[in-house]
Formats: C-alpha cells, structure tokens, sequence
C-alpha cells in the first residue's frame, strides 16, 4: 500500500494538465482503478486482516482523492497566472494614433456646399458620370451641330463597331442630372448635385476633371429674384462674410432663358485674396431661367412650371476660399499637400458648428 501511495502522489505532483490528472484518477481510485481492486481483495481476507487492510485502504483513497483536487486546484490556479500574465495590458497607454489621413478640400467644399442649401430646402440628387450625349447635350437644348459640344472638349466613350447603343460621353457638367432629376420626381423641386465632371483640358485652372454643383428649383413662380436670393445667402454662409457683392451679367446658355453668370467682389492684394470688398470681379458660376425645352426633355409642362438653375465650379470656389493657387495640386495626391490643405476626419461641416474649422 505504501508504494502505490508512493506511485501515485509522485504521478499526481508531476501532472501537467488536467487530462493527465484525469487519467490518473481512473487508474488509481475509479471503478476499475488498482484501490478499486485491492478493496475486491478485502473479500478473501481473515476478519483481522480485513480490519486492518479496509480502513487502510480506505484513507489511501481518500489521500489520493484530496492530492488529486489539491492539483486540480493548483492546475487551475496557475492557469489563471499564466492568463493574466500574458493578457496583461498597460491601460495607461495612449490610445491609437490620430487618424493620419485627411479629409480632402473638394470633399470638404461639397459637405459644405451640401450643408448650406440643406438649410434652404435642396435635396441632393445624383446621376452617372457616364452618360449618354441625350442627357449631357440634347435634353439640355444642345443639339448635335450646336457649338457648344465642341467648346466642351467631351471625352467620348469607345464604341466597338455594330454597337447600336446611343453614344455615351463622360458626362462635362453636372447638368444633365436636373433632367433625370426631373424625370424621377417631377415639379415642385428643389435640389443641388455635387460631382466630377470631365473635359478634355490642362493649365493651372483646368483638370480634364473637375467637380460642380448644379441647382435646380421648379415651382409654380420662381423667378431670378429666388435665383439672386439663394446665390446671395450661399455666398454669405460659404465664405463667411455678410456683406458681399455679386455682379450678375447677362449671358448665354442654351439651357436658360435668360442667363446670367455671377461674379463676385473681390480684392487681390499681396498675392492673397479677399472676398467681399476691393475692385476685381471673379466668375464662380452660370445660371439663369430654366429654358421650356429643357424643363419638357425632363416631363415637366413649361406652361404650368417655371424654375432656375445653376452650376457651379467646386474646385474654383474651394480655391478661392481655401488659398489654393493652382487646381492641378488638388489632384496631385501629394501627401504633404493634402497634410497642409486637409481637414480632420472628425470635423463634419455644420451650420450652427462652423463651415470650415
Ligand atoms: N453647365 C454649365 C457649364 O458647365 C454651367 C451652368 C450654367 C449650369 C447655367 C446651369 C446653368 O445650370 O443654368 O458650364
């Protein structure tokens, strides 16, 4: 008895894991286990003997028993030391990185933009930048032959030969966007659509692409008046000044009827900017009178619906307003320049917050 005692708390203190201890139990005091077997000895005992032999055997099992949750605990114990060793986490140190990338100027432009004519009731629409010339150019009063589809420098679509769908451009303004804008809700409307558009052109203030916003409001009696309005207020809120000069000079766009194309007060002095005083004037959009044909290529009557539209160069109002010298820079993806002309992630563009932290 003394060396089965012996065999097992050796093995028990030796036991790596709690399946080793398992098997050790079974051996040593399961059913079939080698106490279990000298306990059927007992049977073929004299009386004497087995007063002696039972007791004995007895506590050997319970030694064995008490070793073996002595381990177990043990076992666990250390478990749990070798856990929290190797979960441990310094919770005094600093937590991520700041976000290393910025938010882009046009992105941040367009927030804005969205933001102020969110206030005055435009929704934001969208439409492909690849669309068919129809949508780009003759739903907006822009026939084949009319000069305008050559001043825009359009990139055209391949087409493979015996391909009979209608012509597909990258689209050269966001224009055609108010007529499937027309199209999917119909009048009343009030919407802008910030996005790229594309033309063939390169120099310090052209991109072959550049971003616009375009503004549509059909109604029962719009007028210039709401045109002027509107533009006024944007103008305000978008460079933070309340008093600003706009110059609204007659125009041409085979879209509107009338046209005009705004331009804004603005001062050059030392190489930096100023809007809203000095003696120079700066165009930042088109506008005018959405023409009847146009309103009827996007299933409106003309003779029940009158509205205004405008479009507006994004990139030309983030320079104006952020000190950009050349556009050609915003698509560079130079990292020191977005670094210096990005905005923090976090910082979403708010009226009540502030436009341009
Ligand atoms: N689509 C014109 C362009 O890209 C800009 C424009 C002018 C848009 C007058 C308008 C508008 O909506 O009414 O040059």
């Amino acid at each position: 008895m003394d060396d089965l005692k012996a065999k097992y708390l050796t093995q028990i203190a030796d036991a790596g894991d709690e399946s080793a201890l398992e098997a050790i139990r079974l051996a040593a005091v399961g059913k079939k286990g080698e106490v279990a077997l000298k306990m059927r000895e007992l049977g073929r005992m004299t009386p004497e003997e087995r007063q002696v032999a039972g007791p004995a055997l007895n506590a050997l099992k319970d030694e064995i028993n008490s070793a073996l949750a002595a381990k177990k605990a043990a076992l666990a114990d250390a478990a749990l030391d070798e856990r929290l060793r190797s979960e441990w986490l310094d919770v005094t140190l600093p937590t991520r990185h700041r976000p290393a990338g910025t938010i882009h100027p046009i992105s941040q432009v367009s927030e804005e933009v969205t933001a102020i004519f969110a206030e005055m009731g435009f929704s934001v629409a969208e439409g492909p930048r690849i669309d068919t010339d129809w949508y780009n150019f003759d739903a907006l009063n822009i026939p084949g032959h009319h000069p305008a589809r050559a001043e825009m420098d359009t990139f055209y679509m391949h087409r493979a030969e015996g391909d009979n769908r209608p012509p597909h451009v990258l689209r050269t303004h966001t224009s055609p966007v108010q007529i499937r804008s027309m199209e999917k809700t119909g009048a009343p409307t009030r919407i802008i659509c910030p996005g790229g558009v594309y033309r063939a052109d390169y120099d310090q203030t052209h991109t072959p692409m550049f971003h616009q916003v375009e503004g549509l409001a059909i109604d029962k009696d719009i007028s210039m008046a709401n045109l002027k309005w509107v533009l006024e207020e944007f103008v305000k809120s978008y460079f933070e000044v309340d008093g600003v000069d706009l110059r609204f000079r007659a125009s041409h766009f085979p879209f509107t009827e009338p046209s005009a194309e705004v331009d804004i007060r603005c001062s050059w002095e030392g190489g930096t900017l100023k809007v809203g005083e000095g003696d120079d004037w700066l165009e930042i959009l088109g506008s005018g009178m959405v023409h009847p044909k146009v309103l009827q290529a996007g299933g409106i009557d003309p003779e029940e619906w009158q509205g205004f539209a405008f479009g507006m160069g994004i990139d030309r109002i983030a320079m104006l307003k952020y000190g950009v010298p050349d556009l050609r820079a915003f698509f560079d993806s130079d990292l020191r320049w977005l670094r210096h002309y990005g905005f923090a992630a976090l910082d979403v563009p708010t009226l009540h917050g502030g436009l341009s932290r």
